[in-house]
């Protein structure tokens, strides 16, 4: 009995957070494996702070200073369909089908200055290139995060992540500001 009712609380927490649970499985099925996909930047690289507590699932009650011990580094991966705009010197409009996963983990260590990537995944923020028309205001993109074990969707109101990517509207809404070395090989 008590892992019914366990499992019945965690499939309505699912269907809470996700809204139906159809949708949930379109969106974690659009990054499974991603890290088999072409990994833009060979090393992780640190985050601002500012850009790692805004850049989360569920923003901040309100704007606030950030802690400089709350570091993170991020790594990104894009798929085929992606690739070629992503790695690109020129910036050009993402294909349809295009899916962006940046994958947070956190900074190790004091010293902020010598800090290290972690290993366990907390976060992956995604962006998912859809059809002309699915959301033309920010470029037909869909915006959303994901546990870091990449079981669950866990975003409900993904305004903040648009309106600091409406800043990118040049580059196609995506910021593509760190090295992105998988080019070279
Ligand atoms: C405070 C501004 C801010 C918010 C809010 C934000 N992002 Fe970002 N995002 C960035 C920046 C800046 C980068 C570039 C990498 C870096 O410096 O961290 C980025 C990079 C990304 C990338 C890699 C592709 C790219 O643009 O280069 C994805 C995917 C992404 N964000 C998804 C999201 C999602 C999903 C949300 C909401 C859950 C979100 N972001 C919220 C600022 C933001």
């Amino acid at each position: 009995m008590k892992v019914l009712v366990g499992s019945l609380s965690i499939f309505v927490g699912g269907a809470l957070f996700a809204g139906f649970p159809g949708a949930t499985d379109a969106r974690l099925k659009a990054i499974q494996g991603y890290r088999s996909w072409t990994k833009v930047n060979a090393k992780p690289v640190s985050m601002a702070p500012s850009v790692a507590v805004l850049c989360a699932a569920i923003p901040p009650p309100k704007w606030r200073d950030p802690s400089p011990h709350i570091g993170k580094f991020f790594t990104v991966y894009v798929n085929a369909t992606g690739r070629t705009a992503m790695l690109s010197d020129e910036t050009k409009p993402f294909p349809v089908g295009t899916v962006i996963v940046k994958e947070k983990v956190p900074a190790v260590g004091q010293d902020v200055l010598k800090q290290t990537p972690g290993t366990k995944v907390e976060l992956l923020t995604v962006m998912i290139k859809r059809d002309k028309g699915f959301d033309p205001g920010n470029g037909d993109w869909e915006y959303f995060a994901v546990s870091g074990d990449a079981k669950a969707v866990i975003s409900k109101d993904v305004k903040h992540c648009q309106d600091c990517h409406r800043s990118q509207k040049s580059s196609d809404y995506v910021y593509r500001d760190y090295p992105r070395s998988a080019s070279r090989r």
